[in-house]
């Protein structure tokens, strides 16, 4: 079955960028001019997916109005001859969004369990709303190609530092049954630095089959006493095979304060716009703080 929905839960407190989050959603920070979630949109959109299921909780509202159209803001930019920036402003509605409301967070697993009547009985990717990634062929892609090998659930990994684990789920791998592509013995949530089985951390993107639905429905609260998508994940692998595709492209986690900054420093620097006067001034500000 051909894979075309996705998940994007964006329903989680931000605690780690308070007060900025108090009322906005951390998926709405804009990387230079977007907000995050409009990255992750697009993704969806390169890679073929035709519907998406925001997940939501406080800072509903802005999401949904920037996918909105705004015939006003539409009309003033058509008067004034400002077709670039009409572009920018409709290419944002060009996608069937739907929403709905995780009333409390208790976590990744039950912000997913939300999605259980948009699925239905078909396979679909889940999509974080706090992590960009960028390669030639789109995350969601590559996971989409898999599924049409292996037909079954497969969660994008990425090696992180070791020190690092203890922030992640993390695998237990098996054999790789094809170059970067590994049979999973056990998937962890955040195990201490020491009892890792790997350094091969779940990144922002997983492929899962309707079944997950079922597991998570019975979920008990793991780590930080939240419904955890990796138990359920490690339960569904008892019972129909879970694989682990390695992610070589680059990753930008935007939902700390440090990965924003540097997420808004390499974008910047990429940005026709602006990455000439960011570069001199970098430079600049590096010789004047030494
Ligand atoms: P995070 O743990 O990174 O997000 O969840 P958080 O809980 O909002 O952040 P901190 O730790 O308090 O700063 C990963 C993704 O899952 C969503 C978040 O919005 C984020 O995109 N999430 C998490 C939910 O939708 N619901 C939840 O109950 C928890």
């Amino acid at each position: 079955m051909k894979v075309r929905k996705a998940v994007i839960p964006a329903a989680g407190l931000g605690t780690r960028f308070l007060p900025a989050t108090k009322a906005l959603a951390k998926e709405m920070l804009p990387i230079i001019d977007k907000p995050t979630i409009q990255y992750i949109v697009e993704e969806a959109k390169k890679s073929g997916i035709e519907d998406i299921l925001v997940v939501t909780g406080k800072g509903k509202r802005p999401i949904e109005d920037h996918f909105d159209s705004v015939p006003e803001l539409e009309q003033n930019l058509k008067d004034k001859g400002k077709t670039e920036l009409l572009k920018l402003v409709e290419q944002t509605t060009d996608i069937n969004l739907y929403f709905i409301r995780q009333s409390h967070p208790r976590g990744l697993g039950d912000a997913v369990l939300m999605a259980k009547d948009f699925v239905g009985d078909e396979p679909f990717v889940v999509m974080l709303g706090d992590d960009i990634m960028k390669d030639k062929v789109p995350l969601t892609k590559q996971l989409m190609d898999r599924y049409d090998d292996t037909h079954a659930s497969t969660l994008a990994v990425m090696k992180v530092p070791h020190q690092e684990v203890n922030k992640y789920g993390v695998i237990d791998p098996a054999a790789q049954t094809k170059p970067g592509l590994y049979d999973v013995k056990r998937f962890v949530e955040k195990p201490a630095v020491d009892k890792a089985p790997s350094d091969l951390a779940i990144i922002g993107r997983y492929l899962l089959t309707p079944e997950i639905f079922s597991m998570l429905e019975t979920q008990k609260p793991g780590a930080g006493n939240e419904i955890q998508l990796t138990d359920a994940i490690d339960r569904l692998n008892k019972i129909q095979r879970v694989f682990a595709h390695e992610f070589k492209g680059d990753r930008f986690d935007v939902g700390y304060k440090f990965g924003y900054l540097k997420t808004s420093i390499e974008f910047g620097l990429r940005h026709p716009e602006v990455k000439d006067d960011l570069s001199a001034y970098i430079k600049e500000l590096s010789k004047k703080l030494k």
